[in-house]
């Protein structure tokens, strides 16, 4: 196909809507420099023999986009891996036993599989750790606007040392590029202003969650809130669970809510919720509680062995820290 021709394909494709104007904008630059991968499926597709329906190219498409987006999330953090960010929790959760502390990343793929399907604009990760969630968010989908909100230090710091490496390196590739990291408690934060809101919740205490329920009920109609392992407790009545089902996280498997707020008449606003449409895994759902009640007491062992943390362990944690932030100021 021309290049002509496949810039033209890229706008539409944007304009209906089909890919995100990030993925047009990474599209650009797989054509210009003539991506193997990218030719190779569009070979396939003229290729009369073997041709496709425009149904599987577009599915193409956007694996082949979202395994780049991937990629540049991967690049981001080479130098902060989930270890790397555990031991920064690890070492300002010192003597804290607080379970909600306990940290875990998502996993894109999984993450990838929910955010796709709801073209918003405010996102906020409640409880953000080094950013991860924030940056897949923004390389995923055109938000305007994607908020970490994360109370330890050293993590909030490496979200930073993160966002600084994305300045230099990514922003230029991305269409809307607003990424911020607040550094304090989401319960002492405004972000009614959110029309997709992320909580990794699986350690939060039941007490943490109310208080994240009564504050989501500030979002408008529409919004939605997902959730990890438990849902808003029931008594918020005013949001309707459209989705839950098990994905895989950097932990082991764990049960994604994903919460509509309703109408001020409690029905349930316009939109595609349908989650399972063009999910093509059949993993069971059944045994999910007892997984998550498992994990929940694995993370507590976690807890309990953060507490044994020796020396070493604090001094590892704070070398890392200072070796990704020389690696920012190598980049300046
Ligand atoms: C399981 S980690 C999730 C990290 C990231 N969101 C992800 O999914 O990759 C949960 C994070 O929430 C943070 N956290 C817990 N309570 C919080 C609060 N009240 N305000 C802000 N952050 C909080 C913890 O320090 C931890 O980094």
């Amino acid at each position: 196909m021309a290049q002509a021709k496949l810039y033209l394909l890229a706008a539409l494709l944007a304009k209906d809507g089909v890919i995100s104007q990030n993925g047009k904008a990474v599209m650009k630059e797989l054509i210009l420099a003539r991506d193997p991968e990218l030719v190779r499926l569009l070979e396939r597709f003229e290729d009369s023999e073997t041709s496709s329906s425009d149904a599987s190219l577009v599915n193409s498409i956007n694996c082949l986009l979202e395994s780049k987006a991937f990629e540049m999330l991967s690049d981001l953090y080479a130098e902060c891996p989930l270890e790397v960010a555990k031991s920064l929790s690890k070492a300002d959760r010192q003597g804290n036993d607080n379970k909600s502390l306990v940290y875990g990343e998502v996993d894109f793929s999984s993450f990838a599989r929910v955010v796709r399907k709801l073209k918003k604009k405010r996102f906020y990760d409640l409880g953000s750790g080094s950013g991860r969630a924030v940056f897949a968010a923004r390389l995923l989908g055109d938000f305007d606007e994607c908020t970490g909100i994360e109370i330890l230090d050293r993590l909030h710091d490496a979200a930073e040392t993160i966002r600084r490496a994305y300045d230099k390196k990514t922003r230029a590739l991305v269409v809307n590029d607003r990424v911020r990291f607040v550094k304090g408690s989401f319960l002492d934060y405004d972000w009614s202003d959110a029309d997709l809101v992320f909580a990794n919740s699986t350690c939060f205490e039941d007490d943490l969650m109310d208080q994240l329920a009564r504050r989501a009920e500030n979002l408008e109609p529409g919004a939605v809130v997902i959730t990890f392992t438990k849902g808003l407790p029931d008594d918020t009545s005013t949001f309707h669970v459209v989705h839950r089902k098990r994905y895989k996280m950097s932990w082991g498997p764990a049960t994604v809510f994903v919460h509509v707020r309703a109408n001020d008449d409690g029905t349930l606003p316009d939109g595609d919720f349908d989650f399972d449409a063009d999910d093509d895994d059949e993993e069971e759902d059944e045994e999910d509680e007892e997984d998550d009640a498992l994990l929940t007491r694995d993370r507590e062992l976690e807890l309990a062995l953060d507490r044994e943390a020796d020396e070493k362990q604090l001094k590892n944690s704070h070398d890392d820290f200072k070796h990704l932030q020389a690696l920012v100021r190598d980049l300046d």
